[in-house]
């Protein structure tokens, strides 16, 4: 068992943080988000594992891993593959660990085609519209549970 372990999963183009539409997404990069939250969780007794995939399949992988890992919650930032995956939904449907939808802008705010999330529709909660510190917010959220 991990329970002090969280997942942050992160999914494409995620990896350009910092230089993609940063009047959106802001300047800091994944890096720099990571290590917030290593601080963070470090002093909530946590840990987290941070990680990036530009591919569908490395997600639900991951998901499954978290459960039979035994981590205490997933933090996911699905990018655009929210609005578009049903094998994301029903890998958080196929697991017992928490999920935690996250994103930096706020979805709802924007384009029609960001309206719909399959992830959130299977996720515990969604934190989204506060740039970096959505991360941090949804590890806040994660220790609580
Ligand atoms: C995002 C929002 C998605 O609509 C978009 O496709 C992303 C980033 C966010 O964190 O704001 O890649 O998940």
């Amino acid at each position: 068992m991990a329970d002090n372990l969280i997942y942050v999963l992160n999914g494409p183009n995620l990896n350009l943080l910092g230089t993609r539409e940063p009047e959106i997404y802001g300047r800091d990069t994944l890096d720099d988000i990571a290590g917030r939250l290593e601080d963070r969780a470090r002093e909530l007794g946590l840990e987290v594992d941070v990680r990036q995939s530009n591919h569908e399949g490395h997600l639900v992988d991951w998901l499954h891993e978290a459960q039979a890992e035994g981590v205490k919650a997933v933090l996911l930032n699905a990018g655009a593959y929210t609005h578009t995956s049903i094998a994301l939904h029903d890998a958080i449907k196929s697991i017992r660990t928490p999920v935690i939808e996250v994103h930096l802008s706020n979805p709802h705010t924007r384009e029609e085609f960001r309206h719909i999330s399959y992830v959130g529709r299977a996720a515990k909660g969604t934190i989204a519209g506060f740039g970096a510190a959505s991360y941090l917010l949804a590890l806040a959220a994660a220790a609580e549970l």
